[in-house]
């Protein structure tokens, strides 16, 4: 099992924490918010990633409840915020079950806080090299049946396991364990093989020793033999992207041209078992 505390230690900068801040959230310290200025600041239009995520998992969420999935398993979680992968769920569903994963003791903490009237959701903190950990946690094992399909998410999660934490054998692992006509949906960063994805990348590594900003053919790979399910691996802002209220249908026909230089350096595809 690898070295955990379930003491929030505010002197060490947090990965949720720092992505909390670029959310506009206020479960953050000092040092978090150090790490986020020099994205606020120095890589002006960089928090555009972080918006464009979320965005993109919520129309994620609610596409596998479209198509039937009523259970998740969300794996690197973070802090709650906006429209929480349960809340999408259960707008399909009122059964709805979703297992929050994460290795940050401030997400257990915030998550038993938001969850703690939802008896279809429960929060643990394990990290996500020890699926096995995950796959048999009693609290999972109570609510997860799988048995039947499940929605595994890996939303920003997997760019900051490094290459030799062979993030694609991972969600292999899960795949092979979940029933067929399951589901995982990744977003990743996705290199530009330009400045920007440098600076951001050596920032990464610099502050956690983890970060990684892969390019397209590396980000397909993590989906191994899984087929890729329409339109396949896009930038975020551009994943089955809907109109919003007000849009009009030209604001909705959106190019890669259209995006920032920021925006087309996060990906995402959502995959089945073929
Ligand atoms: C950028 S946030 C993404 C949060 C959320 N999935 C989203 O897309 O909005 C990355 C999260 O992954 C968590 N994380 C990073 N490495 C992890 C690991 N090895 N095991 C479990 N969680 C991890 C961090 O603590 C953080 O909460």
């Amino acid at each position: 099992m690898a070295d955990r505390t379930t003491e929030v230690d505010q002197s060490q900068p947090s990965i949720a924490r720092v992505y909390d801040y670029l959310l506009g959230g206020k479960d953050n310290y000092a040092v978090d918010r150090e790490i986020g200025d020099f994205f606020i600041n120095d890589l002006p239009g960089s928090v555009a990633i972080a918006s464009a995520n979320r965005q993109a998992l919520v129309r994620a969420v609610d596409a596998m409840a479209r198509d039937g999935i009523r259970q998740f398993v969300d794996l690197g979680s973070g802090l709650p915020t906006a429209d929480n992968v349960h809340q999408v769920a259960q707008r399909h569903s009122a059964d709805a079950r979703v297992a929050y994963v994460d290795s940050d003791p401030i997400v257990l903490a915030h998550g038993h806080a938001l969850l703690a009237t939802d008896d279809r959701t429960t929060v643990i903190q394990a990290d996500l090299r020890e699926p096995e950990e995950i796959y048999d946690h009693p609290e999972v094992r109570n609510l997860i049946d799988f048995d039947e399909p499940v929605g595994v998410v890996f939303s920003a999660v997997l760019h900051h396991l490094n290459d030799a934490e062979r993030p694609a054998d991972l969600v292999r692992w899960w795949m092979e364990r979940v029933s067929s006509d399951s589901r995982v949906y990744i977003s990743h960063f996705r290199s530009g093989e330009n400045e920007q994805t440098r600076l951001a990348e050596q920032k990464l590594q610099g502050s956690f020793g983890r970060g990684r900003w892969r390019t397209d053919e590396e980000v397909i790979g993590l989906f191994g033999d899984l087929e890729l399910l329409e339109p396949g691996l896009v930038h975020c802002s551009l994943w089955r992207r809907e109109p919003g209220p007000g849009d009009g249908d030209a604001e909705v026909d959106v190019h890669e041209g259209d995006l920032t230089v920021w925006e087309q350096l996060i990906s995402c595809a959502l995959a089945r078992n073929p």
